[in-house]
């Protein structure tokens, strides 16, 4: 699959490299291709992954991982407008505020993100666990749970499968109005990774019997 990843930090960076590995094509939308920084991400990142300014990228992709800063979002979508027929993952937690883009009550970032890019199949994912974990998502014999959400049950199929390719488990949590208390749950994972002191190495499971 061809995923292009915005903003190649460190939760683009991790992911675009783990997909590489599985044999998924990455190509990160950044602002300046040549820089040190993105030069040393393809680097690591290997697997021919390249990078190109934001739209570019996007177009060229099947599927758009958006993981940037929440402050950068209103500019990363601005550039994304118009074009159609994408899958885009969301895995941006509001943590601070936006002022140019405020947050309506009881919204979240993911319902704004569709609202204002209607030509997207949005799918919130991705947020609910710190990105050093990434790597290893082993936890005993669990497997940590990825949360999901969104409105189009296709987009959300192929999203579990790029969570299982890495190692998570899916767990879908319904349609996008639950993006709410998936940005809530990272707000809790936050707590008790750094309030707590509990550590970043921690994540959610949901458990049967
Ligand atoms: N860190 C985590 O463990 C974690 C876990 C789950 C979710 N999240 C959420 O995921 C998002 C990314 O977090 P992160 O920790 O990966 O952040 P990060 O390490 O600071 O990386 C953010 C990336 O976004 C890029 N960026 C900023 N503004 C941009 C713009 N206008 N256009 C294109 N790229 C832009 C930055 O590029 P430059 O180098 O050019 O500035 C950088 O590569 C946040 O919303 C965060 O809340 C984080």
């Amino acid at each position: 699959m061809k995923i292009s990843i915005i903003g190649a930090g460190n939760v683009g960076g991790k992911l675009g490299k783990l997909w590489a590995e599985k044999g998924h094509t990455i190509i990160y939308g950044v602002r300046n291709p040549l820089t040190p920084k993105v030069q040393t991400i393809l680097q690591e990142t290997g697997h021919s992954a390249t990078a190109e300014l934001v739209k570019n990228a996007v177009q060229k992709s099947d599927v758009a991982v958006l993981a940037t800063p929440w402050e950068a979002v209103g500019e990363v979508v601005f550039q994304l407008v118009g074009l159609q027929g994408k899958i885009l993952v969301d895995c941006t937690n509001p943590i601070h505020p936006n002022p140019d883009w405020p947050l309506a009550q009881e919204s979240s970032a993911a319902e704004e993100i569709a609202k204002r890019l209607s030509g997207f199949k949005v799918v919130k994912a991705f947020n609910t666990i710190g990105a050093e974990n990434f790597s290893d998502l082993t936890f005993g014999v669990l497997h940590a749970d990825a949360f999901m959400c969104g409105d189009d049950a296709e987009a959300k199929k192929i999203v579990s499968q790029l969570a299982k390719d890495i190692g998570f488990d899916a767990v879908d949590v319904g349609n996008l109005r639950s993006a709410e208390m998936l940005e809530s749950l990272a707000k809790l994972w936050l707590t008790l990774a750094h309030q707590q002191g509990i550590g970043s190495n921690i994540a959610f499971k949901l458990l049967h019997k």
